[in-house]
């Protein structure tokens, strides 16, 4: 995930090098962005060097508004953290002022927040930082609480900055709350199969995987350890764990099979081709008959398959598949949810504009043993969410499912 660092001017700065590492351990991004005063207890190059990333010092350096940089960066960062954050910072997050990059960066982004406060001790509890500090709590912000001990200025007491393992925990407790789903395998399938007749025709469909990229996505955001697969599409996959990319149906049976052993959860967001042709011509096929006829066979049904597979075993994952259908939308979901053996289908009526393939909404019925629950129209990533919601709530109760 990117992970904005924000470094104040204290005397803990240099700490803030450490926390960079630490996030770049466990897997992060890192983009450093420091204030003038910040500058002038640690260089920018350092954390140049350790981001491999230009560091953000100057809202007015040439280049830095060509794409507004504050406002890009706003939006796709997982994470603002500042570290150490001094009083003054502190004053000026709570009020709303948005003078320098950090600031204003701030007042752009809707990422979590998480704040390391480091300052002299009566400074720390003088009335008007508790203030600041009460205001920015109660909207959302968090905090990596100072340590006590020997202050840089010579006192003892309460306000130097947490150590950098400290701040690195609590990051990764905000980016990967402890749901669940934390540190579970979700394995899911994303976009269509093409099935070659030959190597310029394939049979194909309309899916475009937002719908399985979305799932993946909210399970990595959720913690889970995420193996996507995917068939051909042209967006660009989530940053997961692991992407698999396959063509065929066999492809994405054969990879589903290899990677379902340790999963905890399954998601079948793939349209997944029924039929392939008998065989593919090697050479391309040209012109002749006025009708020619394909011969179509079956595919192996993945999600039938692991349904089955669980219930010889006695134990697997959850099992979520979707029914793509244009009419009986609920009552055919029902059907395959006991067909297949899977715990949840999610149904949605592809015959609407709005919603299925390649669009960014979805309106969906979530099909389950314990009924029938409709959702509104909405994005997809909100709908990933509300699978995930009723995923994790399947997970608590391990017991096999028939
Ligand atoms: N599926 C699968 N393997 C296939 C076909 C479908 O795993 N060969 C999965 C899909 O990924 C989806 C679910 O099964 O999660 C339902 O897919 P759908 O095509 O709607 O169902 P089918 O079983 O193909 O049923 P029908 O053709 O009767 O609609």
């Amino acid at each position: 995930m990117l992970i904005a660092l924000g470094v104040t001017g204290g005397i803990g700065a240099y700490k803030a090098v450490e926390v960079a590492r630490g996030l770049q351990k466990q897997g992060h991004e890192v983009v450093a962005i420091m204030t003038s005063s910040a500058s002038r207890f640690v260089g920018p190059v350092t954390f140049e060097a350790i981001t491999r990333r230009r560091v953000i010092s100057d809202q007015w350096e040439p280049g830095a508004n060509a794409d507004i940089e504050h406002i890009a960066l706003a939006s796709t960062i997982d994470l603002l953290l500042v570290a150490p954050a001094t009083a003054n910072i502190i004053g000026k997050l709570a009020n709303g002022i948005a003078d320098d990059f950090l600031s204003t960066l701030y007042t752009a982004t809707r990422a979590p927040v998480l704040i390391a406060p480091a300052m002299n001790t009566n400074m720390f509890a003088h009335h008007a930082v508790r203030r600041n500090l009460d205001t920015l709590a109660a909207n959302g912000v968090r905090f990596v609480e100072p340590g006590e001990g020997y202050l840089a200025c010579g006192w003892i007491g309460r306000g130097r900055l947490a150590e950098p393992d400290e701040i690195v925990a609590a990051a990764e407790a905000v980016l990967r709350p402890p749901g669940p789903l934390r540190g579970r395998k979700v394995l899911v399938t994303a976009g269509p199969t093409y099935e070659d007749l030959d190597p310029v025709r394939y049979v194909g469909n309309r899916s475009s995987g937002r719908m399985g990229f979305a799932l993946a996505a909210e399970a990595a955001r959720r913690g889970a350890v995420v193996t996507l697969i995917a068939g051909p599409t042209s967006l660009d996959p989530p940053s997961v764990h692991q992407v698999v990319r396959v063509r065929r149906a066999a492809e994405m049976h054969a990879a589903v099979l290899e990677q379902a052993g340790d999963a905890a959860v399954v998601i079948m967001a793939a349209a997944v081709a029924d039929y392939a042709p008998e065989q593919r011509v090697n050479q391309k096929v040209h012109k002749g008959a006025d009708t020619i006829t394909l011969v179509l066979t079956r595919t192996p049904d993945i999600l039938a398959d692991l349904g089955a597979r669980r219930l010889a075993a006695g134990t697997g994952p959850v099992l979520v598949g979707f029914a793509a259908e244009t009419e009986d939308v609920v009552a055919r979901a029902a059907e395959k949810l006991h067909r297949k053996h899977a715990d949840l289908i999610v149904a949605n009526d592809v015959s609407r504009g709005d919603a299925g393939f390649e669009v960014a909404t979805n309106a969906v019925t979530l099909v389950s043993r314990d009924g029938v629950d409709p959702l509104p129209l909405e994005t997809k990533v909100r709908v990933a969410a509300e699978i995930l919601d009723r995923v994790e709530r399947l997970l608590a109760p391990a017991e096999v499912r028939a």
